[in-house]
């Protein structure tokens, strides 16, 4: 089996993180979404991985490398332009050959792992498997609707009117079978191939398609509040670890990881939270589920729930909360007289005020 993995894509939900980065790369807990999807699917016995890359395909060929760090082999492939999910299928063509594979979307976060269904898969070998979980806004998905038996009748992408509450997760197993399907696929209302579209000329075609209900943890990445969420969850089982120096006036408690070359002083963290190597924290105090990267400084400042790029500084700021911040920002409080804000914002920034 292959695996094929989407990093591609222009994340416009997290702007202004992805102006300059890809979303794929925004890290938890201190690593990039994309290389917890990696270690899946090589724990899952998967070695030749295809990831298809679009503009900001420089960035993740640089993170990821040719994969060797996760003992896989990584092959990149080019999409031009974001024209859907089918599409990356259809310009992997050469490189998935006739084998079954797996495709990953490199902003989705599934908890436990692939293993099991890539087992299951295996034995069975439905033309397509997929994995449906119950979500809030199935509009924002694609959605399943199911019979009574459970099994799935039909596939709709970003259905104005839900026929369910099931959404498809971003994580699909195909036969070959799939390949005659996108090739006979036409672009959708926002002009893609629709991966949804494949699956559902599987169906139409009388083809076998399984599914199962996930109810373990999973999220796209793609917007900021997930983004804390995957964090908050990820954090909750670190080991706690210092690594860094910790002054005897600092006091840490729970789950605390301070890499090599981080340096706290006269401050309180209340894990479960990490500051990465390098990092610097000054007479602050960093809270839950917090993650600082590399060579960021926290001084006299308080921040919890938050997610923090490298080179990033905080100083003299009470308190952040429930934020991303992009790396080498400066955050730092106004003058007392005028009382006024000052900001220097990216385009897309995000900015919550409290007066
Ligand atoms: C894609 C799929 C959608 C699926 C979702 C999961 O959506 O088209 O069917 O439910 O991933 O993350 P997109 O991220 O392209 O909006």
């Amino acid at each position: 089996m292959k695996a094929l993995v989407l990093a591609g894509g222009s994340g416009t939900r997290l702007r202004p993180i992805t102006h300059t980065s890809a979303k794929q790369l925004v890290p938890v807990a201190n690593k990039p979404v994309l290389f917890y999807g990696l270690e899946a699917i090589a724990a899952a016995g998967v070695r030749e991985i295809g990831i298809v890359v679009g503009g900001t395909h420089a960035e993740i060929e640089a993170a990821v490398g040719d994969g060797s760090r996760f003992g896989v082999e990584v092959t990149y492939l080019r999409q031009e332009a974001p024209l859907g999910l089918a599409h990356a299928v259809l310009i992997a063509r050469d490189f998935l050959g006739e084998d079954d594979f797996v495709m990953y979307l490199g902003d989705n976060f599934i908890v436990g792992g692939i293993n099991e269904i890539t087992g299951r898969f295996t034995q069975d070998r439905p033309a397509a498997q997929i994995m449906l979980t119950q979500v809030a806004d199935p509009r924002q998905f694609g959605v399943a609707e199911l019979d009574g038996d459970g099994r799935v009748v039909g596939l709709e992408e970003k259905p104005r009117e839900p026929k369910s509450d099931l959404a498809l997760v971003g994580v699909y197993l195909f036969t070959p079978a799939i390949h005659q399907a996108v090739a006979e696929l036409k672009p959708s209302w926002r002009g893609e191939l629709e991966i949804t579209d494949a699956i559902q000329w599987l169906i139409d075609d009388g083809r076998r398609v399984e599914s199962s209900v996930i109810s373990g943890y999973w999220k796209d990445t793609g917007n900021v509040e997930d983004m804390l969420e995957v964090n908050r969850l990820v954090l909750e089982s670190v080991e706690p670890r210092v690594a860094g120096s910790v002054d005897d006036a600092s006091e840490l408690i729970g789950r605390v990881v301070v890499e090599a070359g981080a340096v706290v002083e006269r401050s309180r963290i209340l894990g479960p939270a990490i500051i990465g190597p390098g990092a610097r924290v000054l007479d602050s105090y960093v809270g839950p589920f917090t993650s600082i990267a590399a060579d960021c400084v926290v001084d006299g400042s308080e921040i919890e729930y938050s997610i923090v790029l490298p080179r990033s500084s905080i100083s003299g700021v009470h308190r952040i909360e429930a934020s991303l911040i992009g790396h080498d920002v400066e955050v730092t409080p106004a003058p007392d007289k005028p009382k006024a804000h000052r900001l220097v914002l990216g385009d897309h920034s995000k900015v919550q005020i409290s007066t």
